[in-house]
């Protein structure tokens, strides 16, 4: 197929009378682009004082007292006043994410190489994640017959910037969770990381520190960097630091939708303002930081919109989440056939597609569920080697850290029940891990 008959492909495909039917701002708020055109809406009406009120009014009601019934809730547990800060390292703790023994950090300290930790009235000694960073950089430096990458892993040379995109189309696969995460993880072992919030929802925003209602104004998101007018920024101008050292965040917010709206209008137009085809957007506005850092996360939104799309196209990688239910199954093999579908069309058109690697991760797995395990051995029968060998386990410790905005990286483990942390821990650094292996594998790193 020649580029013309590629390109009229994909006007066809994205315009907005095709596949993705986003016909009004009020419309793709609620975030369905799928669906929209065959919802019928005929719920009986609430009978209230002000029943005149059409549909529209009323559910604008009821979405400013739930909105702001939910800042007030939010605010109790979170207030937006306070910063957050990460907890220090015990020096155990901070001598394993270095790669070294206790003894070999306390006789560093002791020797005064290095920062100086806090020391607790009990004498232990607590380091912050900076102060490790700077150790691991003494550590490099003085590598003695080590491989410096092994305590400041920073990629060099041909090792291209990794990124890596978190996605499904279902709701609560564990995307947002796992996405903070694997930033999380990957910045405590000293990674320059990048979190992206293609969300509008924004709730990665929010377990990073970043209350997507208060803190983020106006062109303060990706769309800042990835819009089709003059208000276009570049994206080093909307990167946060975030409270872990090496890791920051682009923020999202309900901004993020214009994409959806703007880009379909854009490809009807056939002109892109300054910049690309929508699907090159997002690569583009990466190009702007690529250098200073190892690894990109993006948590995509529940959708297979342009910005999924676009995210899909700048990334590296692919991490699929995936309940295993066989409902979810039902609706991850929609998403995947959808996602061939638009991918090809993307393709066609000149898209680069080529993945360092794509893997199932399984989610909130509970192993003595029967039917789950079905589901899992279906799963490895069917993509073998796609399926990430450790599954994340469902457990309390997530989810209750998730009530207070937290990861389970940020929580120490005299906050919860041991056994409960330690589980918990041991699949995140299993899944983690392997995704670090991967990544080095990418690199050309043996291990
Ligand atoms: N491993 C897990 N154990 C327990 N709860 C989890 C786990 N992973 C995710 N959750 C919870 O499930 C819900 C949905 O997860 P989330 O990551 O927000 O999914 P998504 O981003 O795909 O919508 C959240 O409340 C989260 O705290
Ligand atoms: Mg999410």
């Amino acid at each position: 197929m020649g580029p013309l008959a590629g390109k009229n492909a994909l006007t066809n495909k994205f315009l907005p009378e095709s596949r993705i039917s986003v016909s009004s701002r009020q419309r793709g708020r609620n975030g369905n682009f799928f669906v929209t055109r065959d919802v019928n809406v005929n719920t009986p009406r609430m009978p209230s004082a002000e029943d005149a009120a059409t549909v529209d009014v009323m559910i604008g009601e009821h979405a400013r007292l739930l909105s702001s019934q939910l800042q007030a809730m939010s605010e109790a547990l979170f207030p937006p006043t306070s910063q957050k800060t990460l907890r220090r390292f015990t020096s155990g703790e901070a001598a394993r994410l270095m790669g070294i023994s206790d003894s070999t950090l306390r006789k560093m300290t002791l020797a005064g190489e290095g920062p100086q930790p806090d020391l607790t009235h009990s004498g232990r000694r607590l380091y912050t994640l900076s102060q490790i960073n700077e150790i691991r950089a003494l550590l490099a430096a003085s590598a003695r017959g080590r491989d410096a990458r092994e305590f400041v892993p920073h990629r060099s040379g041909q090792e291209h910037l990794q990124v890596i995109a978190v996605t499904n189309f279902k709701g609560g696969s564990g995307k947002t969770t796992t996405s903070a995460h694997l930033a999380q993880y990957l910045a405590l072992q000293g990674y320059r990381v990048l979190a992206v919030d293609l969300d509008p929802q924004a709730s990665l925003s929010a377990l990073l520190g970043v209350l997507p209602e208060t803190d983020v104004g106006a062109n303060q998101t990706l769309y800042a960097a990835i819009r089709y007018d003059e208000e276009r920024r570049p994206l080093h101008e909307v990167v946060r630091k975030t409270y872990f050292d090496g890791l920051d965040l682009v923020p999202g917010n309900l901004e993020l939708m214009e994409f959806e709206h703007m880009s379909p209008r854009a490809l009807a137009r056939g002109a892109h303002g300054d910049g690309s085809v929508f699907y090159l957007r997002i690569a583009e506005a990466l190009g702007d930081v690529a250098e200073r850092y190892d690894v990109v996360v993006i948590d995509c939104p529940p959708q297979l919109g342009y910005l999924t799309l676009s995210g899909l196209c700048a990334a590296t990688s692919m991490t699929i989440t995936i309940h295993p239910q066989m409902l979810d199954l039902a609706s991850m093999s929609q998403f995947l056939l959808m996602t061939h579908d638009l991918l090809s069309v993307v393709r066609e058109a000149g898209g680069r597609l080529q993945y360092d690697f794509i893997r199932y991760l399984v989610t909130r797995y509970e192993a003595q569920d029967g039917p789950q395990t079905k589901v899992v051995a279906f799963l490895r029968n069917l993509f073998g080697d796609h399926v990430l060998t450790n599954p994340m386990v469902k457990s309390t410790a997530i989810s209750d850290a998730g009530l207070t905005k937290q990861t389970l990286y940020e929580i120490g483990r005299e906050n919860m029940t041991r056994s409960t942390y330690d589980r918990a821990m041991e699949a995140l650094d299993g899944v983690n891990g392997e995704i670090e292996s991967l990544i080095k594998q990418a690199w050309g790193r043996v291990g």
